[in-house]
């Protein structure tokens, strides 16, 4: 069985629910452009929010980090990585926490004691000496030389602001050399495995830490790593999870993977995660902006590397590479089943595209390096504009010829011209054309109003049967019988006018489908909503899931009018109805 595997199982015999890995783009959290660790998804729970599973969960999470995208190509380094984790809201706390971690370890993963060691927090001014961590590893068999009191790396925290507490790590002694009594946290050979965070407080912006309203426990696990240590390889592309994608990509290039092994990390590490942002739900595509742009240089580099182990890069390579990874995860993450043959398009178009403009750009820059000159911002921001060149790929080229490259220029040039492009699109916002601007959502609120008074004036049995918004109109069918009196839609229309003056708050919350069901919220298409749903009421008339927009209030959207009742198939109704 693999670490996923058993690491879940192991977790739902201690009364844990498994949980499904949220989307790497977060729904909810525009801070961000991809979740960096598996607490992520979970922040409202960890601040006091009832989550619909209870209060002991587990899952393996879709992770992203791309701060340290040029030290991918070295044993450790990935963009993408999986973490397990468990989660405690205000149940268990560092007693229960520290057993099952140990007794995982050691007792499911057969890792002996003596190659363990572990960092507790060693007290500060605001925060107390761990001492009840410290005692439970040593009533567990810990020697206290095993034990580094610290005070730096101790304190987990997401950033900046968040929830946050005090951690204990757990340290694996990678190496073949003969283990030191005492554990030295700066020794690398010593590596980090598992961080439990006892996430007790929460601070805000300004700094200020106040105390959470539960105790929670929230821990981490990285897969690729702990893979790697179980097998006994020291580089992680060795491991299980990489060995067949390794070679496949030696295949392909025909060259062996010694001596080649940065780009062969690089074009696995990129594939898998342009696999990934691809396949997410969140609908990225290869772009100059945010998330787009991540995703794009990802696959550039990929391509670029891959012309370095001189693959014909207008053969299908990365299709197979990308095939292999699609297959070996698609069991666990059913997005990468359902948008299969997507992510394989993204990858061959944007291959297509850069491969129009990279022999020129790579003629442009050996012209504006032809004197050994270093290139200025303006220069990169050309190459970048002109040639698609990502700017890490410039300063990879410069740095082959011993060149550097005006990153900050660069950013300089890069920032104005994402400013452009966003203000452009706020533009576009503001005339309703951008499919979620705010007219539209005014529109949105309202099908849910026209929803629930069509229910109390013509039929309690009418239901939603589909709907269409533009910034002009709302289009709604729903089942019904016969066409509608002119009383009828008068009264409809008078209703949803009612509540829009009567100022209802729309709220929502989040819940399990089966929850969701129970309590009655309308919903169209059952199957086509995640295991855990939003669902948006209004006053004590209209409960529906639903993934929004919504306004927050009723009194948003306006007049509301019906300007045409018709048949739209048998059995199914449409009105035309416009707000002013
Ligand atoms: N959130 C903690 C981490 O990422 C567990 O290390």
């Amino acid at each position: 069985m693999n670490l996923k595997d058993l690491y879940i199982n192991f977790f739902i015999s201690k009364g844990h629910k498994q949980i499904p890995s949220a989307p790497v783009v977060p729904e909810n959290d525009p801070s961000v452009l991809f979740n960096t660790a598996g607490m992520q998804p979970l922040i409202p729970y960890l601040m006091g929010q009832p989550h619909p599973y209870g209060t002991r969960l587990c899952d393996y999470q879709k992770c992203i980090r791309t701060n340290d995208l040029d030290e991918v190509g070295d044993v450790t380094h990935h963009t993408f990585f999986e973490m397990l984790g468990n989660w405690s809201l205000g149940d268990y706390f560092k007693d229960e926490s520290i057993e099952w971690s140990f007794e995982f370890l050691t007792k499911h993963l057969s890792i002996p004691v003596e190659k363990l060691a572990v960092t507790v927090f060693a007290g500060n001014d605001d925060i107390p000496f761990d001492e009840v961590s410290y005692n439970k590893w040593l009533s567990l068999g810990l020697n206290e030389k095993r034990i580094a009191k610290t005070v730096e790396d101790n304190f987990w925290i997401a950033g900046e602001t968040g929830p946050c507490g005090p951690d204990t790590e757990i340290f694996y002694f990678r190496s073949a050399d003969e283990i030191p009594e005492s554990f030295d946290p700066n020794d690398d050979r010593w590596v980090e495995i598992w961080n439990n965070v006892f996430m007790q407080y929460h601070k805000n912006a300004d700094g200020i830490v106040t105390e959470l309203p539960a105790k929670n426990v929230d821990t981490g696990m990285g897969v690729e790593r702990t893979t790697a240590i179980l097998e006994g390889v020291n580089d992680n592309y060795l491991s299980s999870i990489w060995k067949d994608v390794i070679d496949l990509i030696s295949e392909i290039s025909s060259l062996p993977y010694e001596g080649n092994e940065s780009s062969m990390r690089i074009i696995a590490d990129h594939l898998r995660t342009a696999v990934f942002i691809s396949a997410d739900p969140a609908g990225i595509k290869p772009s100059n902006t945010d998330q787009g742009y991540i995703l794009r240089r990802l696959i550039r580099r990929a391509i670029r590397h891959a012309k370095k182990l001189n693959i014909d890069i207008n053969s299908d390579w990365e299709q197979k590479i990308a095939t292999l990874i699609l297959d070996k995860y698609k069991g666990y993450y059913a997005e990468l089943g359902q948008n299969y043959n997507l992510v394989l398009e993204i990858l061959n178009n944007e291959k297509i595209k850069f491969n129009r403009t990279l022999e020129k750009g790579l003629r442009e820059f050996a012209k504006v390096t032809r004197n050994n000159e270093d290139i200025d911002g303006v220069t990169a921001f050309h190459l970048f504009d002109t040639y698609g060149f990502p700017i890490e790929l410039t300063v990879e080229l410069a740095k082959e010829r011993g060149l550097k490259v005006d990153e900050n220029g660069f950013n300089d040039k890069f920032k104005e011209h994402q400013e452009k492009s966003r203000t452009a699109s706020a533009g576009k916002f503001k005339g309703g054309l951008g499919g979620n601007g705010e007219i539209e959502t005014r529109y949105h609120t309202a099908t849910h109003l026209l929803n629930a008074a069509l229910k109390i004036v013509v039929d309690a049995n009418v239901h939603q049967k589909g709907s269409n918004i533009t910034s002009e109109r709302m289009r709604f069918d729903f089942s019904c019988d016969h066409k509608l009196t002119d009383e009828e839609k008068n009264k409809t229309e008078a209703l949803v006018n009612q509540w829009i003056r009567e100022a209802h708050d729309v709220t929502f919350t989040e819940m399990t489908k089966e929850e969701a069901l129970k309590t009655g919220a309308e919903c169209m298409f059952i199957e086509k909503y995640p295991d855990v749903v939003t669902v948006y009421s209004i006053g004590n008339f209209s409960k529906e899931l639903c993934g929004g927009p919504h306004v927050k209030n009723t009194s948003e959207i306006g007049t509301f009018k019906i300007v045409k009742e018709e048949a739209s198939s048998a059995g199914v109704r449409r009105i035309k109805a416009v707000i002013n």
